[in-house]
């Protein structure tokens, strides 16, 4: 079977509608990226990367380096040297207000442009270059491969950096940076032109929402300093409309001025999304709205309350069958896993049963996820057999023992979420 995870991303990307917004043309550079350019990826915290559309197109990471190098300067100062230097309120500007907190001479935040400098002066190293070589490092671990500055984007950036030199040197002043201006300037832009595809951001993402650790089990971030990290996307990630975005899409974020967007939802899954037009906050606009759809139809929510019981999905052999037992509460995730394990079948006759015994819960996206599951393993051929003791997917004729066929699979159960899908599969 194919997973349908990324015939959802397709349709994702169709639903977009008319692009709107302009390319930044503030930095020369990123005016000449195509403006057509569409992606979306969502990675899984087991290292799982779903992709659809321009998913291996590079553009630059800019805004959305601000998260990660903050944690590098945590990691390296301690959190209340940086809570010194670098205050974590929303401070309801855009993100190259040039304000500092009157009393004490903080920016108000590690997301905009006067924090993420002061946080890349924070950064420990020898000198400027140093610094650098370690917040490359640092994303490229979190990415999975080797990551590199885009030389062009960098010169074009630098070349007309005057507003960000004017908060570097408004910065020194008020002593909140120790370093020479123009050397942290050229060190922040330098981290802002490192190119990324929204597969790494996905990745990346997922590395957050992991608590710091890598699929491989690697330890990258502390996960104290994780959770101040994303606390502080949470608040301040999104600007001038971090509580508009709080309130209707609900998952912590950073968008950066290229196109890039990314999301992270705390144990559950790191989202990536590019598009080049820009909104009036400087947010991508389809990015934006692939965001607000996901929302709607996975229910990804930060704010909605879910169980946090795992569940386990395995296959045995039985009696020629081959039996998928599912264990525990099913949300998105967990039917993700369950749909994964129903792809390892061949398609052909053979007889496959879910066996839902001790699965007492699932909510509403989870049975749509399962039913189109085994929609189409019947498809595929297979004879589907459900065992749903206890009703967990809301229907008598779905009950204990019983014979499952793809009309009835259709038949009032085709998912919202996915009955796009459905109806592509089906032609
Ligand atoms: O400092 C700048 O202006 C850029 N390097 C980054 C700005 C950015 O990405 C804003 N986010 N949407």
């Amino acid at each position: 079977m194919q997973t349908p995870m990324i015939d959802y991303l397709n349709v994702l990307l169709d639903s977009c509608g008319e692009d709107a917004g302009e390319i930044a043309s503030y930095i020369p550079e990123l005016a000449n990226a195509d403006p057509d350019r569409l992606a979306v990826a969502v990675a899984t915290l087991d290292g799982e990367v779903y992709v659809a559309g321009d998913a291996d197109v590079e553009f630059t990471i800019q805004s959305i380096s601000k998260p990660f190098t903050y944690a590098l300067a945590i990691a390296d100062q301690g959190l209340d040297a940086v809570l010194q230097r670098i205050d974590v309120e929303p401070s309801g500007d855009a993100f190259n207000e040039i304000s500092l907190e009157p009393e004490t001479g903080r920016p108000r935040n590690p997301m905009i442009n006067a924090g993420a400098i002061a946080a890349h002066a924070l950064v420990g190293g020898d000198d400027a270059e140093q610094r650098v070589e370690r917040i490359v490092e640092l994303y490229s671990r979190l990415a999975g491969r080797e990551l590199s500055v885009s030389e062009d984007v960098f010169e074009s950036e630098l070349a007309s950096a005057d507003r960000n030199m004017a908060l570097a040197y408004m910065l020194r002043t008020v002593g909140t940076l120790d370093v020479d201006p123009a050397d942290a300037v050229r060190g922040y832009t330098r981290q802002c032109s490192v190119s990324v595809t929204v597969r790494d951001l996905a990745r990346m993402a997922s590395v957050l929402a992991a608590g710091g650790r890598t699929p491989d089990g690697e330890q990258v971030i502390d996960p104290v300093t994780n959770r101040q990290v994303l606390s502080v996307m949470t608040t301040c990630g999104m600007y001038d409309s971090a509580g508009d975005w709080l309130t209707s899409v609900g998952i912590p974020a950073k968008s950066g001025v290229a196109g890039g967007l990314m999301g992270v939802l705390p144990g559950q899954v790191g989202i990536a999304a590019f598009s080049p037009r820009l909104d009036p906050h400087g947010n991508s606009t389809r990015g934006v709205r692939m965001f607000e759809r996901m929302n709607h139809d996975l229910g990804l929510h930060l704010m909605t309350s879910t169980d946090s019981s795992r569940s386990v999905s395995r296959r045995v052999e039985h009696d020629g069958a081959a039996v998928h037992e599912i264990a525990g509460d099913l949300h998105f995730m967990e039917a993700e896993r369950v749909l994964r394990g129903f792809t390892e079948e061949p398609a052909g006759d053979g007889p496959v049963v879910v066996d839902l015994d001790r699965v007492q819960r699932a909510n509403s996206i989870a049975r749509r996820m399962l039913l189109e599951g085994v929609r189409r393993l019947h498809l595929d051929g297979h004879d589907v057999r459900i065992v749903d003791p206890w009703g967990v997917l809301g229907s008598a004729e779905t009950g204990s023992g019983e014979l499952v066929h793809g009309e009835h699979a259709h038949g009032g159960f085709v998912p919202a979420a996915f009955s796009d899908v459905a109806s592509a599969v089906r032609g």
